[in-house]
């Protein structure tokens, strides 16, 4: 809550309300219009502040709005009071046609406002009074108060635009838990125990047994013995690390997997569909490109980069001038993986992809720290 409504102490506009206009030295036009600009200003703060505790149903929300009644429409010594008798009583004849328009601007706004204020306090106070005594249900005759509408998260937005670009193209949606099997997360995923690449995911473990899943990779295994093959799936979700947050890392973050097993599958099918995928995303012009890695789930393993869609790959400060942006790792499934998922893979091939969301989505918005999407704050998140 402001301080000044807490505390009664001194502000800036209370202390210029306690002068006339010819002791704050505003003499024309201009000084009058600055001046009911400000107080107009630290006014909607106010009650905006007191607004969003009603939201909120905090429960100091009846004291906020009668803290702001005082203050402002207090018959002795409210701030509009305070106003009317010293700046717009003894305004000078020139001045006053100027200064009284502006004063009935500032009377009327939170007198309509805070009185609304301070009803929809009264109603939470009484609903809240009613649900103790426990005398009666709610009373559904009282007047509601007003919520504010939110939007939907940009990672949220980009998942869907994702998941609308390969449902288009005969993919469908599969889920996992994020509670997982070292075996699923790991093992099947022909990433034994021994290997050194485990090392390559700081995995929060549960015990032995049980890990939050640090990719998406193990729904494969869980659609593959669910549904056999010929598969299409993507599968969109949060995935954990122990990592320490930084501008792009972050302990949770998203992740879209894609899988597609059938009888002919090539690294020919892998590449016409991720490149389908680029320029559908970032536009027709794109252009892709696949470079040798390693995955212990595929083999060969790729990495698979866009010409960089803000320069059209001329080089720019988003691509670190190199034209190229990185968007996913990709391969042919590991034929090991296809017997854990107990598909044959002597009849059997399949390509596969992982994606991080959170990136698409700092690309898309060009947001510079992922942690803005799991702060919570309202000033970003209205942004979309
Ligand atoms: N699971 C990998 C990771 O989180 C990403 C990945 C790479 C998934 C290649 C795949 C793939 O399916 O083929 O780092």
């Amino acid at each position: 809550m402001d301080p000044n409504l807490e505390t009664g102490k001194s502000d800036p506009i209370t202390e210029k309300a306690g002068k006339t206009l010819a002791e704050l030295g505003v003499h024309d036009e201009a000084g009058v219009q600055a001046l009911f600009d400000e107080v107009l200003t630290m006014y909607r703060a106010e009650h905006q502040r007191v607004v969003m505790m009603g939201a909120r149903e905090d429960p100091e929300f009846g004291k906020a709005a009668k803290a702001l009644h005082d203050r402002w429409l207090s018959q002795k010594h409210g701030l509009i009071r305070l106003i009317n008798d010293n700046w717009l009583r003894p305004a000078p004849k020139e001045l006053k046609p100027l200064v009284g328009p502006q004063f009935n601007q500032l009377r009327l706004q939170p007198t309509a406002e805070i009185e609304d204020l301070q009803e929809s306090a009264a109603s939470v106070a009484r609903a809240v009074a009613a649900h103790r005594s426990r005398v009666a249900g709610p009373d559904l005759t009282l007047p509601g108060y007003r919520r504010e509408l939110g939007s939907i998260h940009p990672v949220t937005r980009v998942q869907r635009e994702l998941e609308d670009i390969f449902l288009g193209i005969g993919f469908r949606i599969e889920t996992g838990p994020e509670i997982e099997s070292v075996y699923n997360n790991f093992d099947a995923l022909n990433i034994p125990e021994s290997h050194p690449s485990r090392d390559d995911w700081d995995t929060l473990y549960i015990d032995s047994q049980t890990l939050l899943r640090t990719h998406t990779s193990p729904v494969q295994i869980r659609a593959m013995h669910k549904y056999g093959a010929p598969l299409y799936i993507i599968t969109p979700g949060k995935c954990y690390r122990n990592e320490n947050p930084d501008a792009t890392h972050s302990a949770m973050f998203h992740q879209i997997e894609g899988l597609a097993v059938d009888t002919d599958i090539t690294f020919a099918d892998l590449k016409g569909t991720l490149d389908f995928f680029a320029k559908k995303f970032f536009g027709e012009k794109t252009r892709t490109r696949f470079q040798p890695s390693f995955f212990p789930f595929t083999e060969p393993s790729g990495e698979m980069a866009a010409s960089c869609p803000f320069c059209e790959g001329r080089g720019c400060r988003t691509c670190k001038e190199s034209g190229w942006i990185e968007l996913m790792g990709c391969g042919m499934v590991h034929p090991d993986v296809l017997r854990h998922g107990g598909i044959d893979p002597e009849r059997f091939s399949g390509w596969a992809f992982g994606l991080g969301i959170d990136r698409f989505a700092m690309l898309k918005y060009g947001i510079d720290e992922i942690q803005h999407f799991f702060q919570s704050d309202v000033r970003f998140l209205r942004q979309f």
